[in-house]
């Protein structure tokens, strides 16, 4: 073998290793300004997740990140999972789940779930599924409040907020911010949250709906100004914070409210 060859391929197999070594760090720079949810990598790729047909399979993606037994079991007995897979399918918009965790469930009071009709578990597990696939970046625009699958309206707000180093959700009744990402694609975005979503309209169902002689109640009004207080009052225990929204908006019937909570 004549030494220029040797020497034409070392140069090539240098140059190769070039290549690889700057493909490999040339992606890193990337999610440097975006919120820290980013920072966790997500658990699957798309590949990974990809059911027979090329739809994305959101079961999968939760059982493999564990801890999401209770959020896949609430899932199979309404029906929604498979609601979920052939909305993969259709949808152009793709989709925005609000995923809690086991732990998130186990901080609602004892029995809260039981007591939900089957309609109310269905309700709650569609207020986590936003019908617009959103990167954290997006929700620095997106205008609140979000429209979810269990509807629009006074009684079902979902507010977003996108901060330096966090995303707050506010429902109202429920506080909290996204504390990873479980997984993303451009079609559809997983994120972990550590309080379950209660939507007003079935946690708080005595309180007074706002202008209910409105003609159009599912348009939400801006004649409600937003509390804005900043209020150590974010890690209170969501089932107890519960009870003092009850009290403080219809009194008596936060009685019941209680009652209700403590079965
Ligand atoms: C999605 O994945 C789950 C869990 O691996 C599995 O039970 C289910 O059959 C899958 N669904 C489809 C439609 O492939
Ligand atoms: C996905 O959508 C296509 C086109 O609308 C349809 O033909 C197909 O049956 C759907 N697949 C599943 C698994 O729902
Ligand atoms: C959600 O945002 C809308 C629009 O800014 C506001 O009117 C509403 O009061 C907010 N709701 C909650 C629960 O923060
Ligand atoms: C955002 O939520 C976190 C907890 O989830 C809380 O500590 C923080 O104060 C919230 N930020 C704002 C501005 O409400
Ligand atoms: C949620 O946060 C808002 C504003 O920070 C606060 O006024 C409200 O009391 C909090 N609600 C709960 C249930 O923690």
């Amino acid at each position: 073998m004549k030494p220029q060859y040797l020497l034409s391929s070392f140069s090539i197999f240098l140059l190769f290793l070039h290549c690889t070594n700057t493909f490999a760090q040339s992606p890193a720079a990337a999610p440097a300004q975006a919120p820290a949810v980013v920072a966790s990598p997500p658990a699957a790729t798309p590949t990974q997740a990809a059911a027979p047909h090329g739809i994305t399979n959101v079961t999968k993606i939760l059982e493999k990140a564990g801890h999401f037994t209770i959020l896949i079991r609430l899932l199979r007995s309404t029906q929604e999972e498979s609601h979920l897979f052939s909305a993969l399918n259709d949808s152009s918009t793709g989709l925005t789940i609000f995923a809690p965790t086991d732990s998130a469930f186990s901080e609602l009071k004892s029995g809260t779930l039981n007591t939900l009709s089957d309609g109310d578990k269905s309700e709650l597990v569609k207020f986590h599924v936003v019908p617009t696939f959103l990167s954290t970046s997006q929700f620095q625009t997106v205008s609140n409040p979000l429209g979810t699958w269990a509807g629009t309206g006074s009684r079902l707000p979902l507010n977003v907020t996108s901060y330096p180093n966090s995303v707050n959700i506010t429902t109202g009744l429920t506080n909290t911010s996204l504390s990873g990402t479980v997984y993303t694609d451009n079609h559809l975005a997983i994120y972990k949250i550590e309080k379950v979503l209660l939507p007003k309209d079935i946690f708080a169902s005595n309180a007074p709906a706002p202008a209910p002689a409105a003609p159009a109640p599912e348009k939400p009004t801006k004649a409600v100004p937003a509390v804005t207080v900043e209020s150590p009052a974010a890690s209170v225990d969501v089932s107890s914070a519960l009870i003092v929204t009850h009290n403080l908006v219809v009194g008596s019937v936060g009685l019941l409210a209680s009652a209700m909570f403590s079965l």
